[in-house]
């Protein structure tokens, strides 16, 4: 059977940072800190939520996230514009090279799928809105079975539904936790190095290969 890829969404085909300009309009220039301190906490209480066996959508963590760097941050937007940005992490775009990218990986052959800590809907719109979703053979996400990445129960739920195996597919983010817990859970993943600046966890555990982007991959990987 031919090679699986099972693509991160958040920051590897989806840009957080589209948030930024909205954050610009309504707290000047403390918009870059507020969106990288908003993304790491999202994260952060999707990893809680997962030890914690508590399980809530990967939206309400942002929610919940937004409503932290507010307070961290001492500003005070009022719901609407609270709720103006989560209508952007709606629809935020795509990093610029994916459609062609994801493109070459069809042509060459391989099977894609989406794979995400959002939900099935949530990850739909953005691919639909990017203007990619027909590349996918499909979306896979945590939300069936109620817990995150980089739980191992995550990439095993991705195998099954992508009826594929550790030894025919990867896992692509540029996300380190992802490509640590992918491995972790014996899988082949690929760093996407979106930044010289971007740092790799300096564990045991390394990227079987890293990439500056995702057309760079698709010279790279057979
Ligand atoms: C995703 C986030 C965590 O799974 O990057 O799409």
């Amino acid at each position: 059977m031919s090679t699986t890829l099972a693509f991160d969404v958040y920051g590897t085909l989806i840009d957080t940072n589209g948030v930024v300009d909205l954050l610009e309009k309504f707290i000047g220039d403390k918009a870059k800190a507020f969106s990288d301190t908003w993304r790491d906490k999202q994260l952060e209480y999707s990893f809680r939520r997962g030890h914690m066996q508590n399980y809530v959508s990967f939206a309400i963590c942002t929610q919940q996230a937004l409503d932290y760097t507010c307070l961290f941050y001492k500003k005070y937007l009022n719901d609407e514009q609270k709720k103006e940005l989560m209508a952007i992490y709606a629809v935020l775009p795509a990093f610029s090279e994916v459609k062609e990218a994801l493109l070459k990986f069809k042509e060459k052959g391989f099977r894609l799928f989406a794979f995400s800590n959002g939900k099935k809907e949530a990850v739909e719109k953005l691919l639909t809105h990017a203007g990619v979703i027909d590349l996918f053979l499909g979306v896979v996400s945590v939300d069936d079975i109620k817990t995150f990445k980089p739980s191992p129960g995550a990439y095993a739920h991705f195998l099954r539904s992508a009826e594929t195996k550790n030894s025919e597919s990867w896992l692509i983010s540029s996300n380190p936790f992802d490509v640590t817990g992918s491995i972790s859970a014996g899988m082949r993943s690929a760093w996407i190095q979106r930044s010289s600046e971007a740092i790799f966890d300096p564990w045991e555990i390394e990227p079987t290969i890293t990439v500056n982007s995702l057309l760079q991959l698709t010279e790279k990987i057979k």
